[in-house]
């Protein structure tokens, strides 16, 4: 089997194009009509097959299926036949049922969850729902102002729902969603090896996480993507450099030997417990927990941090994070020397120490103007305190600075910096907060005194 990745259209555009086909080789630079041909052929030759395949079972045969959706979805049909699942006889019906047989009761179709995949994948199935993929549909659902946001940006799986669909969704949740739209992105597995290819090779590239790891608050994929690793990794996509020479891929360092149950041991909002021992950094910390609505003004508990704790958005012990780091190392270790790994993951932790100072006091700026009245406290906080999960909804242009700050700017310092991005960590990230931090006060000083503008 191979992947070809193919870029010919004329008007310039490249096209990234999956051609997974058995003892055939296939030029890189082939052109469109070729592959047609050649695609024609393999159907031909699959269709042919799996007339015998269906013939020998008995039930709900895959070709009445095939038949008919050659016509309704052809590109659906190709794309399974590309598929190893054909190649097997998995046929349509095996994660569709076999409830839906024409074109009137389409609505008995079965959409596919995570359980349909695990009545042959088990293992892949069970370590996904224990990381933090499973988790992504609940931990979006958490966030304070979520009700705010159009219909279509979560349940309608746009924008945040667009990904975090890649969580897992309960009996309730799924019926709900069927009740307000058409119940489609329910099967979290499609989304590193697509439907209805699922190819294993197509998973292994780091693209297969650019459409969600990008962007605003988590470019990942920019980052990695200029770093030495992944420029590597694209020159070696590239067939440009040696074929085995090493590039670490985003799976190599968190989908190690293919485990399916990601995890970080900073995570997203890179704030964990216990307080470190520095006390400068543990009081940043705690500043930080307060505006994240976890620990109250006065320090005490609050019910968002059981929330937290539900969604595992937070590590709480060091048992928990300390794992995660050593595996990281070893990971590392592959390619490294042990010493230039601790180095490197060591100046990614002190980038955190530092933003965090940054942030903490671009909080209490806002924390102060809540306190002497100069802002008052919106009716849906539950403190007088800036509120950072607000998001876009804060209230106040100086808080939406602060968002920014927090969910930009203090993200790509320490994300660039683990991802040996020096742009992202510098220019991108810490250079921003510097920014953020000045507006903020001169926004405070106008704020506090507004005759003096
Ligand atoms: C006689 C034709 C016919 C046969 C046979 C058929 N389908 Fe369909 N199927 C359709 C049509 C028509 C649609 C609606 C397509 C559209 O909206 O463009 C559909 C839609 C679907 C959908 C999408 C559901 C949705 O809500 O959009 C799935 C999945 C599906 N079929 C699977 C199957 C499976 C599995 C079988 C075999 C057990 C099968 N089909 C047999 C005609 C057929
Ligand atoms: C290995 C499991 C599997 C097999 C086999 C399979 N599908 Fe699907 N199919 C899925 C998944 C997963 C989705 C996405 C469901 C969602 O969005 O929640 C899907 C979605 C669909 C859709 C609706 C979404 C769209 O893109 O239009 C259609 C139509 C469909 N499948 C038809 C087929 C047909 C026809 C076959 C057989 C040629 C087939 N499927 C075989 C897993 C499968
Ligand atoms: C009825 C059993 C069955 C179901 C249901 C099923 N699969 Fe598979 N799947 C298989 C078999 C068998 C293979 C081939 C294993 C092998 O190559 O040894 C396979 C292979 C795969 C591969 C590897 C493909 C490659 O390129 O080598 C992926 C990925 C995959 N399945 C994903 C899924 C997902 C996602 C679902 C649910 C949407 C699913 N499967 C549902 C039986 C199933
Ligand atoms: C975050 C991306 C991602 C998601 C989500 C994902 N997979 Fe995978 N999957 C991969 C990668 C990467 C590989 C290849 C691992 C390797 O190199 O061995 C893979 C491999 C597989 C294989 C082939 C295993 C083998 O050894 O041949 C199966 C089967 C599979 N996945 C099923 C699933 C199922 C079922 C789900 C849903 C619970 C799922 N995957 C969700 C990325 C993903
Ligand atoms: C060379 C190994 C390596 C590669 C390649 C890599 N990462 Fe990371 N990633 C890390 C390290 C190290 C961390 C921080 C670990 C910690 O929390 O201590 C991290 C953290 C993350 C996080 C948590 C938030 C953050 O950025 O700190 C996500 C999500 C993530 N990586 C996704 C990706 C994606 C997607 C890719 C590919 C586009 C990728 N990574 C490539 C090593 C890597
Ligand atoms: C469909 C969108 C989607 C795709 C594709 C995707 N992810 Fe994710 N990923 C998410 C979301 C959403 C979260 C946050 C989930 C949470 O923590 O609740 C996440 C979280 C993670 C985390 C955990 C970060 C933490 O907080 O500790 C890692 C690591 C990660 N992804 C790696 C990957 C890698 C590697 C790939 C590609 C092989 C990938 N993801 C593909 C959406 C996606
Ligand atoms: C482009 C895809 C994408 C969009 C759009 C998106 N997210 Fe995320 N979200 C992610 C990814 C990927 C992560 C994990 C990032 C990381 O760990 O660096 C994440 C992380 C999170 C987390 C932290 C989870 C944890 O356990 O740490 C929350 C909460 C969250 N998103 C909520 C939202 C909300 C609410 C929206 C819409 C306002 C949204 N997201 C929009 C992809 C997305
Ligand atoms: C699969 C092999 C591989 C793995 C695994 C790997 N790297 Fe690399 N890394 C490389 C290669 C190759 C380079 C390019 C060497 C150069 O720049 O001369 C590189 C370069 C780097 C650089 C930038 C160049 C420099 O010397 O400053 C940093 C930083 C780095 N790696 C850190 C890490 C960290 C941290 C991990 C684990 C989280 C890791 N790498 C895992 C292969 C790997």
């Amino acid at each position: 089997m191979m992947v070809s990745v193919v870029s010919t259209n004329g008007d310039g555009n490249s096209s990234f194009v999956l051609l997974t086909q058995r003892n055939n080789h296939m030029k890189t630079q082939a052109r469109g009509s070729e592959i047609r041909m050649l695609l024609s052929v393999i159907i031909l030759f699959a269709g042919a097959l799996l007339a015998q395949a269906a013939d020998k079972k008995g039930g709900p045969s895959p070709a009445s299926c095939v038949a008919c959706h050659e016509k309704q979805t052809p590109g659906i049909v190709t794309d399974w036949r590309i598929s190893r699942h054909s190649q097997v006889d998995v046929g349509c019906a095996d994660c569709h049922g076999d409830g839906h047989q024409s074109t009137n009761d389409v609505a008995r179709v079965k959409i596919p969850t995570p359980d349909t995949c695990a009545e042959c994948h088990e293992q892949q199935v069970t370590q996904f729902k224990n990381g933090k993929h499973a988790l992504a549909w609940a931990a979006m659902k958490a966030m304070p102002t979520i009700h705010w946001q159009p219909m279509a940006m979560i349940d309608g799986m746009k924008g945040c729902g667009g990904c975090h669909k890649i969580g897992l969704k309960s009996e309730q949740e799924i019926k709900d969603l069927k009740k307000s739209g058409g119940g489609f992105g329910l099967a979290s597995c499609d989304a590193c090896h697509t439907r209805h290819t699922f190819s294993v090779k197509e998973a292994r590239q780091p693209q297969a996480c650019e459409t969600c790891h990008m962007g605003f608050d988590h470019p990942q994929w920019e980052m990695y993507s200029g770093s030495k690793h992944g420029v590597r990794s694209n020159l070696k996509q590239m067939g440009l450099i040696a074929t085995n020479a090493v590039a670490p891929t985003c799976q190599a360092c968190h989908m190690n030997q293919g485990h399916h149950d990601v995890d970080t041991p900073w995570g997203f909002l890179a704030v964990r417990l216990p307080l470190p021992e520095d006390k400068q950094w543990a009081a940043d910390r705690v500043t930080i927990l307060q505006a994240l609505g976890v620990l109250d003004p006065e320090g005490k508990p609050t019910a968002r941090l059981d929330v937290v704790k539900a969604a595992r958005v937070a590590k709480l012990t060091q048992e928990d994070w300390q794992k995660e780091r050593d595996a990281m190392l070893s990971t590392c270790n592959e390619c490294h020397s042990g010493n230039f790994a601790k180095e490197q993951l060591a100046q990614g932790d002190n980038m955190i120490k530092e933003s965090d100072h940054l942030m903490a006091e671009a909080i209490r700026v806002v924390a102060g103007l809540y306190q002497d009245g100069s802002l008052k406290k919106p009716a849906n906080y539950v403190s007088a305190f800036p509120d950072l999960l607000t998001f876009h909804d804060a209230p106040t242009v100086i808080e939406q600075k602060l968002f920014v700050m927090y969910l930009e700017h203090r993200m790509r310092a320490f994300q660039g910096t683990f991802h040996a991005n020096p742009d992202y960590a510098l220019w991108y990230g810490w250079s921003e907060m510097q920014r953020d931090l000045t507006e903020i006060k001169a926004l405070a000083a106008e704020l506090k005194n507004p005759a003096k503008k």
